[in-house]
């Protein structure tokens, strides 16, 4: 069949043959430690799951609005403003299926044909699929891990030029774990404001800190940002409801339609079950407890894993303060071998690691770094401890 130039744009994801690969060894009888996952290993709570079996209960299965049902938006307005310190009605909110699908319909009624959009390295893998599908062309900005991958306006202001559209924000990230403090948010929203680009900002993890650290959005910088701004949320990360397929996303009102068109004619309403219950997780009395819970135990398991890094020669690490992934520096293992095979950058490193430790990690060449590989504390401390028995051993063995 012959597909559409767009259809063959778009690439396989580089972490597929990895994760197929440990997939296929787990069938096969292997006892493989998993560091690739992109969720959260808990439970989504009863009292969420509760609320979804009553709106089945209730006959709550048909189509509601497109951009979801009012009283989710208007949680969903009142929990980013929460967030982000900036009010919103609920006309300037709307609910998708998942964070990708928020992306999704902002990127495209967003971009023209060659539009340029500036997206800090590492980035998540989706970002610049996404911008090229819409007709963009992703345009990477380096940041780097001694400054704890945070971006700075000063690298970022030589990439701007008249085509570039757009700027994806992602804080706290995914695959670095970087937070970006006010200060240098101010700086970046300068720019964006200087050179009439339009910020697009996910805070899918913005619940998930540790440290002390706290959460800016860049759209409450300042009034100029909320007309440029579009902020992206959702309950996947911060409620353990990575299936349920629930996104937010805020904006002015004209983009909102815009997007809520959009949405009209590809999938229509989210899931409606999944609405109510996200409409509870967003309201519901125990939600701070849930997030607490949960980032108590990524906190424990992040302290874990950066003591063990610290005392395995050849790897290094920049303290990720937010999300639950880490960006391991692996670059001090190129060039030395194992049972005759070099390794050489992030995918030769994790194939030789899952082959003969059955250890998976998320090659960094993913997200646009070869000297990375991500590793997920989104398991429990048993397999982390595990896991990084093996690791040790497999560097020790490295010659
Ligand atoms: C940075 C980032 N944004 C968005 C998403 C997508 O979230 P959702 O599952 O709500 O579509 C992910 C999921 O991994 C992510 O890491």
């Amino acid at each position: 069949m012959n597909l559409s130039e767009k259809a063959l744009g778009i690439s396989q994801s580089p972490t597929l043959a990895i994760n197929a690969k440990s997939k296929q060894m787990k069938k096969e009888g292997h006892d493989i430690v998993g560091f690739g996952s992109g969720e959260p290993d808990f439970d989504t709570p009863e009292y969420i799951k509760r609320a979804a079996v009553e709106a089945l209960n209730e006959g709550f299965t048909k189509y509601t609005p497109v951009g979801g049902i009012p009283e989710l938006r208007s949680a969903a307005a009142d929990y980013i403003a929460e967030s982000t310190g900036v009010s919103y009605d609920a006309n300037q909110v709307m609910i998708s299926n998942g964070a990708k699908q928020c992306l999704f319909n902002a990127l495209y009624c967003l971009l023209n044909p060659g539009d340029k959009v500036l997206i800090p390295s590492p980035y998540w893998v989706t970002y610049p699929e996404l911008v090229k599908l819409c007709g963009g062309e992703p345009i990477f900005v380096p940041t780097n891990e001694k400054e704890g991958f945070k971006l700075k306006a000063d690298i970022l202001e030589p990439f701007i030029d008249d085509k570039v559209k757009a700027l994806i924000i992602n804080s706290p990230n995914n695959p670095t774990g970087s937070v970006y403090p006010k200060e240098d948010l101010e700086e970046i929203a300068q720019l964006a404001i200087k050179n009439n680009i339009t910020v697009i900002s996910d805070e899918i993890y913005e619940k998930l800190l540790y440290d002390g650290e706290k959460h800016t959005s860049i759209v409450s910088i300042n009034d100029d940002m909320f007309d440029r701004t579009i902020v992206i949320n959702g309950v996947s990360k911060s409620y353990s409801m990575t299936g349920w397929r629930i996104g937010f996303i805020a904006g002015p009102e004209n983009i909102v339609k815009a997007m809520t068109n959009l949405q009209s004619h590809t999938t229509s309403n989210p899931n409606s079950i999944a609405q109510k219950a996200s409409l509870v997780a967003l309201t519901n009395p125990l939600k701070d407890e849930t997030v607490k819970e949960m980032v108590d135990a990524f906190l424990n398991r992040r302290n874990y894993m950066l003591n063990r890094i610290k005392n395995i020669p050849a790897l290094s690490c920049s303290v990720p303060k937010g999300a639950f992934y880490i960006a391991l520096n692996i670059s001090g293992t190129f060039g030395k071998k194992l049972n005759g095979k070099e390794i050489y950058d992030s995918t030769s490193f994790a194939d030789q690691l899952l082959e003969n430790y059955k250890v998976s990690v998320v090659p960094g060449i993913a997200f646009g770094s070869e000297e990375i590989v991500r590793i997920s504390y989104a398991t429990s401390m048993q397999n982390i401890e595990k896991g990084f028995d093996r690791i040790e051993e497999f560097i020790s063995l490295l010659k």
